[in-house]
């Protein structure tokens, strides 16, 4: 049993190329203020993996002094060089290596990632969720091996959401995840993606999870303003506060479901990547 709350900061979707500046400051004032015990990002750091966007982003999070854990994001690989995205997917975010999908352990709870993004995928949309057998195995070791009593909350990118079967899943293989999780009895499931707030109960065969959602810290903005989640643990409840730059309570700028096609519409003025181009927007279904 632990006595002091732990109190950590959920951000996500930062998309450095089309960050929000004035968002960002407030974030960063808020952590120097209240000094978070963590801070999880849940991916999408970058708009196209640019350089120049990973060096911001580099730049940015690691002068947050605070520990730190970075989930990897649809946007985070290479976008305009296929060999690079096969050969060395991970190589431009190397100055903050030591910060990716980190296993965080808190005063009685831990942060364990879970990778939802892979370097290509057997199907059109590669934008969407895939948790493989070796990385669920990888996080179910990593939540059995805590120590006796800690309690854990799941960091990954894409919600962990079955919406069809055929071809359109949001994440291919999250409904086995979800379940494997309900087993271990995890306090919930942290995710990015959606550009919007949520917090909901998702029932699985082995009982329910909960599914945390961040906004965004970008402007490519879904239908809240940019956000990030307050997330505070006494030893017995988790509590989930979405903060945001408006005068907006939280329940009210949280989604009641998570969407289908869980992605911002395309701005107009968004660079389409020309060559190995991953498609962001639903095939048609067939
Ligand atoms: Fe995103
Ligand atoms: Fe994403």
């Amino acid at each position: 049993m632990i006595s002091d709350l732990v109190r950590l900061f959920h951000l996500s979707d930062i998309h450095f190329g089309l960050e929000d500046r004035e968002a960002l400051a407030w974030v960063k004032r808020e952590i120097a203020a209240l000094r978070p015990d963590a801070v999880a990002i849940t991916g999408d750091h970058t708009m196209r993996a640019r350089h120049r966007e990973w060096d911001a982003a580099t730049a940015w999070i690691t002068s947050l002094d605070v520990p730190v854990t970075i989930s990897i994001g649809n946007h985070d690989m290479p976008y305009f060089n296929p060999v690079e995205r096969f050969l060395t997917p991970y190589k431009r975010f190397e100055g903050m290596k030591a910060l990716v999908e980190r296993e965080l352990l808190l005063p009685g709870l831990a942060i364990v990632p879970l990778k939802t993004v892979r370097r290509w995928q057997p199907r059109f949309n590669w934008s969407k969720g895939w948790v493989t057998h070796e990385a669920l195995e990888l996080c179910l070791a990593a939540l059995d091996a805590l120590p006796k009593g800690t309690r854990a909350l799941v960091a990954v990118h894409h919600p962990l959401r079955e919406v069809g079967t055929h071809g359109t899943a949001l994440t291919r293989h999250g409904e086995q995840a979800l379940a494997a999780l309900a087993q271990r009895d995890v306090l919930g499931v942290l995710s990015g993606h959606v550009h919007d707030p949520f917090d909901i109960a998702e029932p699985t065969p082995e009982g329910e999870v909960r599914m945390i959602g961040a906004g965004t810290l970008s402007k490519r903005l879904r239908s809240t303003p940019p956000s990030f989640n307050e997330i505070t643990w006494d030893g017995t409840a988790l509590t989930v506060r979405a903060r945001n730059l408006e005068r907006v309570p939280t329940r009210e700028m949280q989604i009641e479901d998570v969407p289908p096609n869980a992605l911002p519409p395309r701005r107009e003025d968004e660079p389409v990547a020309p060559v190995g181009r991953v498609p962001e927007v639903d095939p048609p279904v067939h």
